[in-house]
């Protein structure tokens, strides 16, 4: 739950949530429910092949759900003519699929940007938080585990990295020294219930790795599972987006969501297996666009939004495989079919 400070600007202010009914989307609705505000989603709903809109309780949280696609300009346009505030965190969000159809990342994460944008621009919005990823640093030094700080220059390595690039230097572009205030925010790796994986991704590394051991299936470990990643559970990640939403020093700036912690992948797999006994690792190839990864320089998210991450990955493993395992039915079907390591199911364009 964000501070006290953030509940009184944002209580009765009208959020747009623009991916609203995704994972981390639907978490920050929550939170500002909570604290009192108004918040409204767009989304598509249709990130998963299964659905999730009930799991992830949008409908129950949100004051208002627009089931619709960023690329439609007259949507977002009534949309954002409403808003006191909107956090842009609609994207095809996933590595490995927008590497397979650059096509749908270009739509939704360049061509949909644009138009939030467009619509933002001169409209009586206080700020626009756009939601980038640490994807962005691409790869440090082989050897190394490099701690990212803000001012690194970016160095993406796969085609999601780069739309997120673009969309990053394109709201610097059209919002500075407009009315609309601007903060980016470069999310780490994250994760927690009610998480669920997607097929043929490569991320969301805690959802596949624990329904794998739940279902008896190998845990993989891409390129040997010595790469790296900032594990930040997704109520640390939605309160941040918050608080960017309102913090006076945020405006302009681009700032880090990540613990600081790097764990290595084989070691995430070694907390989830941990919890299966017999459960197996199985080591298979490195997957395009899949960095070496590193962990976040966390100063600046703390001078200037005063957040620090509250949950330490051992404990959000503890409590997802707890929630997983007292809700079997959260596995999706495409899941248990034998091909699920491999399998496909992109939206479509
Ligand atoms: N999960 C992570 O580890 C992570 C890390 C860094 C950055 N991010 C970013 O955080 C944001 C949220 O990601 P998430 O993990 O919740 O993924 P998610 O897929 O659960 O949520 C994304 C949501 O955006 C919606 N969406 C996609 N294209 C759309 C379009 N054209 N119009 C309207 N809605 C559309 C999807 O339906 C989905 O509900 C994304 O911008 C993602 O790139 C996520």
């Amino acid at each position: 739950m964000p501070s006290g400070h953030a509940t009184k600007e944002l209580k009765a202010a009208t959020v747009l949530v623009t991916g609203g009914g995704g994972l981390v989307g639907s978490r920050i609705v929550a939170q500002l429910s909570r604290a009192g505000a108004r918040p409204v989603v767009l989304d598509r709903f249709d990130a998963y092949p299964h659905p999730v809109r009930d799991r992830f309780e949008v409908d129950r949280n949100a004051a208002e759900v627009v089931l619709g696609d960023v690329r439609e300009r007259a949507t977002v346009q009534w949309l954002v003519s409403r808003a006191d505030f909107v956090i842009h965190a609609a994207a095809y969000a996933d590595v490995a699929a927008c590497t397979r159809r650059p096509e749908v990342a270009f739509a939704a994460n360049v061509h949909g940007t644009q138009n939030v944008l467009d619509a933002v621009t001169g409209s009586a919005v206080k700020r626009l938080v756009f939601v980038s990823s640490a994807s962005v640093y691409g790869d440090g030094a082989p050897g190394t585990v490099p701690r990212f700080s803000e001012d690194r220059p970016p160095a993406p390595i796969s085609v999601y990295a780069n739309a997120k690039v673009w969309g990053e230097h394109q709201v610097r572009l059209m919002l500075a020294g407009s009315g609309t205030e601007h903060t980016v925010l470069r999310y780490f790796s994250v994760y927690g219930e009610p998480q669920v994986p997607k097929p043929g991704s490569h991320s969301w590394m805690v959802p596949w790795m624990a329904m794998s051991a739940q279902a008896g299936r190998p845990l993989r470990l891409n390129g040997g599972g010595a790469q790296v990643r900032d594990m930040v559970h997704v109520d640390d990640v939605a309160r941040a987006t918050i608080l960017a939403l309102v913090a006076d020093g945020a405006a302009g700036r681009t700032i880090n969501v990540g613990t600081g912690v790097p764990t290595s992948v084989r070691e995430i797999a070694g907390l989830i297996a941990a919890h299966f006994p017999g459960a197996r690792l199985v080591e298979t190839p490195m997957p395009e666009g899949d960095p070496r990864g590193g962990c976040a320089d966390t100063r600046r998210a703390a001078d200037l939004l005063g957040w620090h991450p509250t949950i330490a990955l051992p404990e959000g493993v503890d409590r997802y495989v707890a929630w997983l395992k007292a809700t079997p039915g959260v596995v999706p079907h495409w899941f248990t079919s034998p091909t699920a390591s491999t399998a496909s199911a992109d939206v479509a364009a």
